[in-house]
């Protein structure tokens, strides 16, 4: 496994094990999935350039620092929205691309049934959020129809990655860096994360 980076922290330990917990309520979930969200994207944003700015303090003059607008977050529906609301209170001006993609159950072969993008994807580094890389089929489909579109650096933020789908992403796209907190044992036969912390979406969304 190769460009892969664990974030781990104390608060993300904390969180992760009650998002993992099958005993969570949805309101719990959401709170945590937003605090390790934030704490994923605060370590994957430490590549963004900063703009010089002066500013006066009440005191004296000083120089400071703003981001240099230059992220595009995309979810990957659904349960990528879970992690945007979070990535976008850190940094609200970030512009967001949409692309839904459907796999066909038997030939495994993604459809493309929306897509939005902001201006200029190509200057951008985009931040593919996903809370679950388990086979990495769905992200990986994401990242070719990106590329397609001429996005050149992209980066993937997760909550819980398997092996298998880590090795996916290396394979398919050794170019893109991922961003976890947890690195997990296994897929089970139903490609379901081991331990993992059961579907994502069901328990986010309450369905
Ligand atoms: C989940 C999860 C990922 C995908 C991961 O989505 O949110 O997108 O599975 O699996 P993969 O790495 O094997 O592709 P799901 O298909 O359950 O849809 P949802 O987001 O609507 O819950
Ligand atoms: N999607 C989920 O929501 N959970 C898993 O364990 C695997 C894919």
């Amino acid at each position: 496994m190769q460009n892969v980076q664990l974030i781990d922290h104390p608060l993300t330990k904390h969180s992760l094990t009650i998002l993992r917990d099958k005993n969570t309520d949805t309101e719990t979930f959401r709170r945590h999935t937003a605090i390790v969200s934030q704490i994923i994207i605060m370590e994957a944003s430490r590549t963004c350039k900063l703009n010089v700015k002066q500013i006066e303090t009440p005191v004296a003059s000083m120089q400071g620092y703003e981001i240099y607008r230059s992220l595009i977050f995309v979810p990957v529906l659904r349960a990528g929205i879970s992690m945007l609301v979070p990535a976008r209170d850190f940094l609200p001006w970030t512009s967001v691309g949409f692309i839904g993609l459907e796999r066909d159950e038997e030939t495994a072969i993604a459809h493309e049934y929306y897509q939005k993008f902001p201006e200029h994807i190509e200057k951008k580094l985009i931040m593919v959020l996903d809370p679950m890389l388990a086979t990495g089929g769905s992200v990986s489909d994401t990242i070719f129809r990106l590329k397609e579109k001429g996005a050149k650096r992209i980066a993937i933020a997760c909550i819980v990655a398997a092996p298998e789908g880590i090795k996916r992403i290396n394979k398919e796209h050794p170019d893109v860096k991922i961003y976890t907190t947890a690195i997990d044992d296994h897929l089970n036969d139903k490609k379901y994360i081991v331990p993992g912390l059961g579907d994502f979406g069901d328990r986010y969304f309450g369905t």
